[in-house]
């Protein structure tokens, strides 16, 4: 992490006014890593140094930079932050500036998936926008051989008995697309979900894309790209 001045961070963390804190640094009343500090530009790594105001603890309290990223995912890449394997993962796809801000996915695209990734540090979104009782729609374009029956195409929507459990209500669309023939919306995020769904019906997908969760949509995003997302388009995804 790069260093920043005391002063600045004391600033950023809302705690107080701007000359609330020069006072108090003036005043002899912050410390920093159990020495009094009293010069305004004292270097402080905002992340790892122990800051006390009034003997209570702010490094906990300074706001961190919550970023939203969405990420076109290209095959072949681990939607993990690490890989004891050594292989690549989507953190190795983020921009040098993105890359010291912890982002870490929200939820999974299989290795083979493409598509749309919502990556984030603001660990209680994430917790939200993955809790099973958050349903949240995800909509995917699916190619396979040949096409679907209508009675398959009733079956997809109804629900798919999977060995953890029936699917719920889901719906599918033909496209005339030419790299995908149908869309799938789902509601749920079971491992390897709509490849179960099509191969309980005997059909092997090709390829796979995530384009759209809740309001957030891939768009003409490149694959291996990131755009920064709005909060506000997060409300409902
Ligand atoms: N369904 C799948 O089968 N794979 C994914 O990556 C996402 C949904």
């Amino acid at each position: 992490m790069d260093k920043q001045s005391l002063l600045k961070v004391l600033t950023r963390a809302g705690i107080g006014s701007r000359r609330q804190i020069t006072e108090a640094i003036k005043g002899g009343r912050v410390m920093v890593n159990g020495e009094v500090i009293t010069a305004f530009n004292h270097p402080l790594d905002a992340e790892s140094d122990d800051v006390l105001l009034d003997c209570k603890t702010v490094a906990t309290i300074i706001p961190q930079q919550f970023v939203y990223l969405a990420l076109h995912k290209p095959k072949g890449v681990l939607s993990t932050v690490r890989d004891e394997r050594g292989r690549r993962t989507v953190l190795d796809l983020l921009p040098p500036e993105y890359r010291r801000l912890r982002l870490y996915p929200v939820g999974r695209l299989d290795k083979d998936t493409t598509g749309l990734l919502l990556l984030t540090n603001d660990g209680d979104l994430a917790h939200r926008l993955t809790h099973p009782s958050f349903e949240n729609e995800k909509e995917y374009h699916v190619r396979i051989k040949g096409e679907l029956k209508n009675d398959e195409i009733k079956r997809l929507e109804g629900g798919i008995k999977l060995e953890d459990g029936k699917t719920s209500p889901a719906a599918v669309k033909k496209l005339k697309d030419a790299g995908y023939n149908y869309s799938i919306t789902i509601h749920e995020g079971k491992k390897r979900q709509v490849r179960r769904m099509f191969e309980a019906l005997g059909h092997f997908v090709i390829e796979l894309k995530r384009v759209r969760t809740g309001n957030l949509k891939l768009g003409s995003l490149k694959e291996g790209g990131v755009r920064e997302v709005g909060r506000g388009l997060l409300k409902k995804i």
